[in-house]
């Protein structure tokens, strides 16, 4: 059986952790393909509620392996507290790293505040955890990889080198404090003695799994809209969230692929700065927000709120080539008299229907929304398509006309069993 991708068609926050979790019941292995602990994957089901910033969202099977892919940058301190909790909480799922996963070390954490204070006004609004600069040293080939915490007499020897460097970064570009490199073995030898078991080889579960018949899902971190080459540069995240990611960060085939599904959210969210068509700066946004809980799983910001963009998702489509859409929190719409959804842009006076990635272009887009009837009576905790008020299947059958691909699920809620599946999505 196949690998499927289940990838974030926006800028994010699209409730992909509930959709795994749910999936999960019919997968072997999870697979965690980019990002790292920026996300923040929020799960309820029998064991509790947990917001997973690198865990895989299918730990609370006992079923499944999951596993932190190489194209992941693993804080281990984050990680060990996962395990932690996944411990107490009892939850059944294995859980591997990949020996070839980056580490996100202290001075990427303290990189990551002193360059976003540099930027001043222009600054992304990270969210703070050392992803942007952790990435950076992996393609500037000064990285450390998990499986490196193995081999203390290597590390010794590229540690020093590596510290010095980001010390006089840290002290003369930005005037920052030095990082204490006795402060950094300490770490890196706790991290190697607890992290041991965890090590593997990513690449060798997931073609066992597929060569045995079992199926994989390739869970996705952030959305398609904050990826570094296709999402709006340079307001964006420093992975792969599409779907090249799902090859380049676990090491499986393209041909080993059955599926590549999108989640998007009924509305739009996005956190940090960057353009946002269809932002909505007003009480309806804030509606929306509180209604929703609209705040970050990782950094408590408010997200800011906006209307479905179906410009923004076609092209997300397009990007990533998904054969369906899941489409999560219909409930946030239940009872607005209508509702917008944007379906083309005015830009310098002309309508326009493609998607400018251009940031300073984007930034100038206003939205032409279709305005389309709300609904009365309530989705919430819905399972059955019949059980869905008339006016919240036309919304989703005008999402599939606008997007141009059908939708496999309706989440209709935070818990795992609130869905509506229209179409199987695995085999
Ligand atoms: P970074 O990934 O922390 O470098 O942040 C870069 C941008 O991506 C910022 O605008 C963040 O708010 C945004 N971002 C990163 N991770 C997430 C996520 O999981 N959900 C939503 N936005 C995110």
């Amino acid at each position: 059986m196949p690998a499927y991708a289940v990838i974030g068609a926006q800028w994010g926050d699209e409730g992909k952790g509930k959709i795994i979790d749910f999936l999960a019941e019919d997968a072997s292995v999870v697979v965690r393909y980019s990002g790292g602990n920026n996300a923040g994957h929020t799960v309820i089901n029998q064991f509790g509620t947990f917001k997973f910033h690198l865990a895989p969202s299918g730990i609370c099977w006992p079923h499944t392996m999951n596993v932190i892919g190489n194209g992941v940058v693993v804080d281990p301190d984050v990680l060990l507290d996962e395990i932690g909790m996944a411990q107490r909480a009892g939850l059944p799922g294995k859980l591997g790293v990949s020996d070839r996963a980056h580490l996100i070390m202290p001075y990427h954490v303290t990189l990551d505040e002193l360059e976003e204070r540099r930027r001043g006004k222009s600054a992304i609004g990270t969210t703070g955890r050392g992803v942007g600069p952790a990435y950076v040293d992996k393609v500037g080939r000064m990285g450390l990889r998990a499986g490196e915490l193995l081999d203390p007499e290597d590390l010794s020897l590229r540690m020093p080198q590596i510290v010095d460097f980001k010390n006089e970064l840290i002290t003369k570009v930005y005037g920052g404090s030095p990082i204490d490199i006795e402060e950094i073995f300490e770490k890196t030898s706790r991290w190697a003695e607890a992290l041991a078991p965890y090590i593997v080889r990513s690449e060798d579960i997931i073609a066992g799994a597929l060569e045995g018949g079992e199926n994989v899902i390739m869970e996705g971190a952030q959305g398609a809209l904050l990826d570094i080459d296709h999402g709006t540069y340079p307001y964006v995240t420093s992975s792969n969230p599409t779907v090249g990611g799902t090859l380049t960060g676990t090491g499986a085939g393209p041909r080993s692929f059955g599926g590549v599904t999108g989640v998007f959210k009924a509305y739009c969210t996005r956190v940090g700065s960057g353009p946002f068509p269809t932002e909505l700066e007003d009480e309806t946004g804030e509606l929306i927000r509180n209604k929703a809980g609209e705040f970050g799983a990782t950094t408590g910001r408010p997200r800011r709120c906006g209307w479905f963009d179906a410009v923004a998702g076609r092209y997300s489509v397009r990007v990533n080539g998904f054969d369906s859409m899941i489409i999560t929190r219909l409930d946030i719409l239940d009872g607005f008299d209508s509702i917008k959804v944007c379906t083309a842009y005015e830009l310098d006076h002309k309508e326009i229907d493609r998607f400018p990635v251009d940031s300073v272009l984007l930034d100038r887009c206003r939205p032409i929304y279709e305005e389309v009837p709300g609904w009365q009576g309530s989705s919430a905790g819905l399972t059955q398509a019949s059980q869905l008020p008339p006016g919240a299947m036309a919304f989703v059958r005008r999402l599939e006309e606008l997007l141009g691909i059908p939708a496999s699920i309706i989440s209709t809620g935070p818990k795992r069993e609130e869905a509506i599946v229209l179409r199987s999505l695995m085999q």
